[in-house]
């Protein structure tokens, strides 16, 4: 490598698409049935950064986040971490990965073993890849762990029924970092939580994210959440991307209709903001996850829709510089 050539991502996604398999219909059986989950994907996330990935329920969030985590099955594309190709990665290298991505989950209530200390839970990465040999040496480790989470000292011999949501949040997080991973999806971290927890703990992540050198690809389904921790945001619709830029971009100049009417739902606490905003009402039903439509998959809601929209599928196009969005009309 010459010293000009930059680093390359920590993540890379290049054309992924995810399909499910959803059984057989017709009267003999005759059409497979697939859940289009993920289509097309393309992204990139850099060491220490956020990208924020917003989109309603069924996009394809989670299903993005677990494939590039290699928990899922890819269909189609490919992946790079650290710039070596993971798309076909076996069990004994899926498991290595795991000491560097790890995933943090939406709901901390069923997420944790409710018959497990939360020592034991801690503990459990650090002793399946070998750091410490038994719980008496991962004691201290997982001490330093709670307290950095900011958790009580006697957190970790108590069961995870003793704590709140975010607590249990906390020890989640916690679990995460045991083996100091470089890549971390948050996958709605703060979405089961009362409003009043969830900056709490989304500083938490953003501390520990100048402290580790962390990249998130943190999930949300609005977009008021990710604001503060993203350096970019990605909006996903019915398995795709359709505007991915830097923060202010999609705060102060979104392109695409659905990331407009994803910010019209955004409290604004300047008034004269909040007018200038162009406002977007869809309505109108989602996409069938098993029979897209031909063309722009937001074509159902969309009020600015044309006769070309029906036809072809907008590309994901350059606006402006590191900003690009999928649309026809915009
Ligand atoms: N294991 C699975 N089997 C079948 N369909 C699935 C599976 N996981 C997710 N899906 C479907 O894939 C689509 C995307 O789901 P998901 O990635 O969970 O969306 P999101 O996280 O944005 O809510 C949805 O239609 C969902 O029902
Ligand atoms: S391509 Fe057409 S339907 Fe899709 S978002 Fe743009 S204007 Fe709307
Ligand atoms: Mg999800």
């Amino acid at each position: 490598m010459t010293p000009t050539e930059p680093t390359p991502p920590l993540v890379q996604v290049e054309d992924l698409s995810v399909y499910f398999d959803a059984g057989r219909a017709g009267f003999w059986g005759q059409e497979r049935l697939k859940v289009h989950a993920v289509e097309g994907v393309n992204l990139e996330i850099r060491a220490g950064e956020t990208l924020g990935l917003v989109g309603e329920s069924g996009s394809g969030k989670s299903t993005t986040g677990r494939a590039i985590l290699r928990r899922v099955p890819v269909s189609s594309g490919r992946i790079w971490f650290r710039g070596k190709e993971i798309t076909h990665a076996g069990r004994e290298e899926i498991r290595g990965l795991s000491r560097h991505m790890q995933l943090v989950f939406q709901d901390p209530y069923a997420s944790l073993n409710p018959r497990l200390k939360i020592i034991d839970i801690v503990a459990e990465p650090l002793i399946v890849h070998g750091l410490v040999k038994n719980l008496h040496e991962a004691a201290a480790p997982v001490a330093r762990l709670l307290a950095r989470v900011g958790l009580p000292a006697d957190a970790g011999a108590r069961y995870p029924h003793a704590f709140s949501g975010g607590q249990r949040q906390r020890i989640g997080i916690a679990r995460a970092l045991a083996l100091k991973p470089e890549f971390i999806v948050a996958d709605e971290p703060v979405s089961a939580l009362d409003v009043s927890i969830r900056a709490q703990v989304v500083n938490l992540l953003q501390d520990l994210q100048a402290e580790y050198d962390l990249a998130y690809l943190f999930i949300a389904h609005d977009l008021a959440v990710v604001r503060h921790i993203s350096h970019r945001i990605a909006i996903m619709y019915a398995g795709k991307i359709v505007e991915i830029a830097g923060r202010d971009q999609i705060y102060d100049a979104p392109v695409h209709p659905y990331t407009e009417a994803l910010l019209s739902a955004v409290p604004v606490p300047d008034p004269p903001v909040q007018r200038a905003r162009r406002r977007i009402a869809y309505s109108g039903e989602a996409p069938d996850p098993l029979h897209p439509p031909v063309g722009c998959r937001f074509q159902s809601r969309c009020p600015l829709v044309s006769q070309q929209c029906r036809e072809k599928t907008p590309p994901l196009a350059e606006r402006q510089s590191g900003q690009w969005a999928a649309c026809w009309n915009r």
